[in-house]
């Protein structure tokens, strides 16, 4: 599907949603159907790795199954009110994106009041809290096996390409780009994309790092004053996601260094457009987070929800771990397979 097509769908969803929020306030009242409804909330609609697995996912749902989303705007607040309206509106099943990982009570709480199932997703709330309900689960991937894979990227960059290593000390310069404080991802992936390179035998040394909130415009800022304090002195960038990679590129590109002098850099998600930079040689590689298996699990555990059904049903095609824990596995993308992925 074109991408101008996606986004206009994918507004059409958040448009009908929209209306629906001025629907009625009791559960049966509101169901307009019999079809099986899916209410979906995501914690912010312009981000992009969301936007996309959002769309993969309203994408699946065929016309005998409705589907309303809403964008909680980076409101927890706002996400608990779309909750309750999502159970007036009579969802059968709820997928929620957490806004605060570690808050969600409120969303719980309701949920279980009216004994609508939730699926999880991407953004993962701790153990105690998942553990608190028989009908919570997650779909999302291991956020280690991300910064592992990225890690392993850079190290194998730094080995094969002596150029990386730009002054010749025999050790690698390098920054990190962080996601939001306190998110599952941020954390394991800068620890382990670290720890890796480190481990294949990389001798490193750690120049600064910037949180930027997965965000590419606040990447660039950052980056922007990295190169303001070091110069041509970064040999790598490692980070958390593809915008934030972007970001450190839209920086190089603004202070018209040449490419030849730029750190190389790398990222996870592979989003379109962060398969265009590996593409056109602006990004090194990106570790793919596979969010067409991830909407499909998550499509996939709603419809068994709203029928009443159990996890143990997907057991045959996925890896069910405790009862609630779907997870997707990632991939790593690099000049030599990018075709394959721009493809999908
Ligand atoms: C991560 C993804 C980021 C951002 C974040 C939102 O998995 O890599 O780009 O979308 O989720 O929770």
């Amino acid at each position: 599907m074109g991408r101008l097509r996606k986004v206009i769908s994918f507004g059409i969803v958040l448009v009908l949603a929209t209306a629906l929020l001025t629907g009625c306030n009791n559960r049966t009242q509101s169901r307009t159907s019999d079809k099986i409804k899916i209410g979906v909330t995501v914690y912010d609609q312009y981000d992009t790795f969301m936007s996309q697995l959002v769309q993969c996912f309203t994408d699946l749902v065929p016309d005998d199954v409705e589907v309303v989303v809403y964008n909680a705007s980076q409101s927890q607040q706002t996400q608990n009110s779309q909750v309750k309206k999502m159970i007036e509106e009579g969802c059968d099943v709820l997928c929620v994106n957490l806004v605060d990982r570690t808050d969600p009570t409120a969303v719980i709480d309701a949920a279980r009041k009216n004994d609508i199932p939730i699926v999880f997703f991407n953004r993962e709330l701790v153990e105690g809290d998942i553990g608190r309900w028989d009908k919570l689960f997650y779909v999302g991937a291991d956020a280690i096996e991300s910064g592992v894979m990225e890690g392993e990227l850079a190290a194998e960059k730094c080995r094969k390409d002596e150029n990386v290593d730009r002054n010749g000390d025999g050790v690698i310069q390098y920054v990190v780009l962080e996601g939001e404080a306190g998110h599952q991802d941020a954390i394991v992936r800068t620890e382990q994309s670290v720890e890796t390179l480190i481990n294949k035998g990389i001798e490193v040394d750690k120049l600064g790092y910037a949180i930027a909130n997965w965000n590419r415009a606040q990447a660039q800022t950052k980056v922007a004053q990295f190169i303001e304090d070091y110069g041509k002195s970064v040999e790598l960038i490692l980070s958390n996601n593809d915008d934030m990679a972007l970001g450190a590129i839209d920086a190089y590109e603004a202070a018209q260094i040449d490419r030849e002098d730029w750190p190389a850099i790398f990222g996870i998600d592979g989003t379109d457009v962060g398969l265009e930079a590996v593409r056109d040689d602006k990004m090194c590689g990106t570790v793919y987070n596979d969010k067409e298996g991830q909407a499909l699990a998550m499509y996939r555990l709603s419809l068994i929800l709203a029928k009443g059904g159990s996890i143990d049903e997907l057991e045959d095609e996925y890896e069910v771990s405790g009862g609630k824990y779907v997870r997707l596995p990632y991939s790593k993308v690099t000049a030599s397979n990018i075709y394959d992925y721009l493809a999908r």
